[in-house]
């Protein structure tokens, strides 16, 4: 038996009784680091608690909130019985809608390369009492997508949110972001490829400087390049999220200093990710999983993928409007969606998608 509400799905699953645990010591009267806001990391015993974070607009540690989730439904248009793949299982958010919409019958193929939270989601979906007859979860880059094919026969719809997940960003273990010292590390999958502590090692200047002017237009891409490497060949580590902020501050010193604290975050952000994208390879596995997209999906069959910035956007439209000009897709998004006002302002995280869609002749 399935239990089929919504977000307090997931923070009341399991009739789980709160077990009684010690509080996470820490100063003051507000845990503020990650490791040590016990009672967002246990949303289901703390129910709440994490809905009142929620309301503030704010994404609880530990989870995501899934973005542009009507569209989507609106968009794949899923009916029981159907077959379809969640490219990006994430914190299972989609996944979850898209189950309720399948159930009692179908199959979703649920795919992620995150070692760490994938497992968690897993968990959480299992206890939702989803088993394998309906949901398939695979540890795998969405970039093989003929592998799922192979199994599941060709799909009825495909959705791809793409990038990175809160709990990602927020764990400062992964490296993710510059708001918080850990190490510089950026990788989806950190069991695999090297992190981006070593990409600063072995990459040459100039190519240092296209990899941020390419992946995220980074306008001080020469100075910012040069001043890595310049470092790195006297000697200096740079193996911290808080050590590469300190040279990007160093380079922007420059800036008037009322504007320098914008200038330096907006120039981390870009500049994590442009790393992030070379470190996951991340441009090279969607063009891949687009061009077999139209290939795996059945006629009538729908696909919607959600993009984070401009890099991401472009690929998806060009490629939307190349399969329709060869007949592959008989209809496109003639413009993305973007998630409405409210939503912009309950979860800032919102605020740079976009969604696009096409329709397999
Ligand atoms: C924005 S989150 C997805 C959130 C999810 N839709 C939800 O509702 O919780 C993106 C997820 O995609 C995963 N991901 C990114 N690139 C991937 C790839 N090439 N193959 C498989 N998973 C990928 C990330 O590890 C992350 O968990």
């Amino acid at each position: 038996m399935v239990d089929c509400s919504s977000f307090s799905t997931f923070t009341t699953m399991e009739n789980q009784e709160p077990k009684h645990t010690r509080r996470v010591r820490y100063k003051g009267t507000h845990p503020k680091s990650f490791k040590e806001k016990y009672k967002e990391l246990q949303p289901n015993l703390y129910v709440n608690d994490v809905e009142k974070i929620i309301k503030q607009g704010k994404t609880p540690a530990g989870m995501h909130r899934s973005i542009c989730v009507d569209e989507i439904m609106d968009i794949l248009s899923i009916e029981p019985g159907q077959v379809g793949m969640d490219a990006t299982l994430g914190y299972g958010g989609h996944s979850l809608e898209i189950l309720k919409k399948l159930y009692p019958k179908g199959r979703l193929y649920a795919t992620d390369v995150d070692p760490i939270e994938l497992p968690r989601t897993e968990e959480r979906l299992r206890g939702l009492g989803y088993g394998e007859d309906i949901l398939v979860i695979k540890k795998m880059n969405f970039s093989e997508i003929e592998l799922v094919v192979a199994e599941s026969g060709l799909l009825n719809f495909v959705l791809a949110d793409l990038g990175v997940s809160s709990m990602q960003i927020d764990n400062p273990d992964r490296g993710f972001t510059f708001k918080v010292d850990g190490p510089l590390d950026l990788r989806l999958n950190p069991n695999s490829g090297k992190p981006a502590s070593s990409l600063l090692k072995i990459v040459s200047q100039s190519r240092l400087e296209e990899i941020l002017a390419e992946n995220s237009d980074e306008p001080y891409a020469h100075e910012i390049s040069s001043a890595i490497k310049t470092n790195i060949a006297k000697g200096v580590v740079i193996e911290t999220t808080a050590k590469l902020k300190d040279i990007i501050e160093g380079v922007l010193n420059f800036i008037p200093k009322n504007q320098r604290k914008e200038e330096v975050k907006k120039t981390c952000q870009r500049v994590f990710q442009a790393l992030r994208i070379a470190v996951n390879d991340e441009f090279g596995v969607l063009e891949k999983f687009l061009e077999e997209l139209p290939y795996s999906l059945a006629p009538g069959g729908k696909v919607a993928i959600l993009t984070f910035h401009s890099g991401e956007d472009r690929r998806v439209k060009k490629s939307f409007q190349y399969f329709q000009r060869l007949g592959l897709y008989s209809e496109i998004a003639p413009d993305p969606i973007r998630p409405s006002t409210e939503e912009c302002n309950s979860n800032p995280r919102a605020r740079s998608a976009k969604l696009r869609w096409a329709v397999k002749s």
